[in-house]
């Protein structure tokens, strides 16, 4: 049988992992993380996409459709601004699970409000990267 395709989509300065402030997002590089996640999920063929830019995660959203059969999603910092990425979920129909390191209801209040979770399955913000795994186990539990 076919293994389900993942992909996660990773945004802006999550390349960062690792070095950038480890007291909120702790201290393991993502690169580490995922071969990781893919040994400890052998179920599923994960792939790991990371750009800082906006266009470039708006192209693969698009991409995805056809291709996976679903998407784990950090937009990071475009989870607050990007109007393009809401739409680019919103025009595909493989779904996608909003992924947060940190529980952004905690931080700034400029992180509060997320315009792409209206186009989302659903979101997982504050269990580190657990959050990952856990996208997987509700990919998981669904045939879709
Ligand atoms: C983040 C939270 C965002 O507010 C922030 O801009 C990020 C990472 C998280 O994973 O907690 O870069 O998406």
């Amino acid at each position: 049988m076919q293994k389900r395709k993942i992909i996660i989509i990773n945004g802006p300065n999550l390349n960062l992992l690792g070095k950038r402030e480890p007291e909120i997002y702790g201290g393991d590089s993502f690169e580490e993380f995922f071969k990781k996640l893919q040994n400890k999920n052998p179920e599923f063929q994960l792939e790991y996409y990371q750009s800082n830019i906006e266009g470039k995660l708006v192209s693969k959203i698009q991409q995805a459709e056809g291709e996976v059969d679903g998407i784990l999603l950090n937009a990071a910092a475009y989870t607050h601004t990007s109007v393009a990425i809401h739409d680019a979920i919103g025009a595909i129909t493989v779904p996608v699970v909003e992924i947060h390191i940190s529980n952004i209801y905690k931080r700034e209040e400029f992180r509060h409000k997320s315009i792409i979770s209206s186009k989302c399955v659903g979101m997982i913000s504050g269990l580190g990267l657990k959050g990952y795994q856990l996208g997987l186990e509700y990919f998981k539990s669904t045939n879709k």
